[in-house]
């Protein structure tokens, strides 16, 4: 995917050009779905009161996240190289300071820090492919499947088995490039998902729950979310669109000149906030329908989904093709995670791709074991947010990622002069202003007054 002919262009990157528009479009949109839209957006909403955190996050999506998300791609394409050199680069450029390339190395660690737990959970997917084909949940009772996920977390060598295995498979794709495979896996990944989810929208619907969902996920009740929700409702639009720690940047240097910044970062948030809406709809009447509790965490789609698949025709086949399908956008979006990482050290430290891939994939496994073991051995080991997963997890979604779009969009917005912005976005209509004052002001103020509501 990533040709060589860079063309006429001013700067080129060391690693290639996406091959054309809907390669970068299909690339952005396989890191941005994942399990941030089926496991993390539906057990949020749930655990936040649901209607009031939905609409946050969708105001965040449209008015925080397109401006950062067009920001992260402009600079990306103008420095053309890894995050943190790009920042650099161009913070130099700009007549500001080098010191920019401290927002590219906290998106750095960012990515790392969200590998380690998000491969774990893509391992508990992994696991639950196989406990699908062997029809494990067919017919199974509300308690069965819970039960059943329970053991499951409850046994640390199985949970590291899976998270290794898991690993592997990014290390894996990265090291040899990411090229065709990726390409090849979105175009089929994102509609199948998406023909499932309807599929699962459809039996939700026959539950007879349906409006208890719609009405859960659609009727905002203010007095349950609180500053602390807020937040989490930004965090989650941070996550979902993979923005704020430099991923998108990263792909952004590898596209071309002429492509348009807005049109893709349009395409990309609506299939993405799509995607999320859907798994919403199709989770909520599931969870009444069986009398569980929305506020469940981290399991609930462990638990929802399997005994849904449980009762339908055809079950078995369509629940193995949902956890393969889940498995797999998983997969794309790990590898978002791990590129600004490898192509900083490949750049920086003169390693190959191969040596830089395994080197910051075995770290990232490393650190996975505290989430790991957050579920079993260290489940009642607790400090601040809770336990280790939940400490990593706050940290990266709630305040690395947005902290990271703060900076991101003042750069864009205050340092980067008009000339090189309206340059990359393409002339100076009602949309580059329409960008700009949000790039400029409501994105950054939205942000900082919900970190500092949040936080005093
Ligand atoms: N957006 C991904 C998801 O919803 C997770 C993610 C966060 C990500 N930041 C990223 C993926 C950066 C790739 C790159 O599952």
């Amino acid at each position: 995917m990533l040709s060589n002919l860079a063309g006429d262009e001013k700067r080129t990157s060391l690693h290639g050009h996406w091959s054309s528009r809907m390669a970068f479009i299909l690339a952005v949109t396989g890191s941005a779905v994942g399990l941030g839209n089926i496991w993390k957006f539906p057990y949020m909403a749930g655990q936040n009161g649901g209607g009031a955190f939905v609409l946050v996050y969708l105001v965040c999506v449209v008015v925080i996240g397109m401006p950062v998300m067009m920001s992260e791609i402009l600079i990306g394409r103008r420095g053309r190289r890894n995050p943190v050199a790009t920042m650099e680069l161009l913070g130099r450029e700009e007549g500001s300071s080098v010191h920019w390339r401290v927002v590219g190395a906290m998106g750095v660690l960012a990515g790392i820090l969200i590998l380690s737990y998000y491969s774990m959970i893509a391992g508990w997917t992994l696991a639950y492919i196989g406990k699908s084909a062997s029809s494990s949940f067919a017919g199974a009772s509300a308690t069965a499947v819970a039960a059943h996920f329970g053991e499951f977390v409850g046994d640390w060598k199985t949970v590291v088995f899976w998270h290794t295995i898991f690993m592997s498979l990014c290390v894996f794709v990265v090291a040899r490039g990411v090229e065709r495979g990726l390409e090849q896996a979105v175009r089929f990944m994102v509609p199948a998902l998406l023909i499932l989810m309807l599929v699962l929208l459809g039996y939700s619907i026959s539950t007879g729950f349906f409006s208890q969902g719609v009405a859960f996920m659609f009727t905002a009740d203010f007095d349950k979310l609180g500053w602390g929700g807020v937040l989490a409702a930004l965090g989650q639009a941070f996550f979902t669109l993979s923005i704020g720690m430099g991923a998108i940047m990263a792909y952004g240097a590898y596209l071309p000149e002429e492509t348009s910044i807005t049109g893709s970062a349009a395409a990309v948030v609506t299939a993405d906030t799509s995607i999320a809406i859907l798994a919403g709809l199709a989770i909520f009447p599931l969870v009444f329908a069986n009398g569980l509790d929305p506020a469940e965490g981290p399991g609930l789609v462990f638990q929802t989904l399997p005994l849904a698949f449980g009762q339908m025709p055809g079950g078995v086949f369509f629940s193995t093709i949902f956890f393969v399908l889940l498995a797999f956008a998983a997969w794309t979006s790990a590898i978002g995670l791990m590129e600004p990482g490898v192509a900083f050290i490949v750049e920086q430290y003169h390693r190959t791709r191969a040596q830089a891939t395994i080197i910051v994939g075995g770290l990232i496994w490393f650190i996975g074991l505290g989430s790991a073991l957050s579920f079993n051995v260290l489940k009642d080991t607790k400090f601040l947010a809770g336990t280790f997963f939940d400490n990593v997890d706050y940290l990266t979604s709630n305040i690395m990622l947005p902290l990271g779009g703060l900076l991101i969009t003042i750069f864009a917005g205050w340092v980067m002069c008009r000339n090189s912005t309206s340059d990359e976005l393409g002339g100076s209509g009602s949309l580059y202003s329409a960008w700009r004052i949000l790039a400029r002001f409501i994105a950054p103020i939205g942000i900082l007054f919900v970190l500092i509501n949040a936080v005093t």
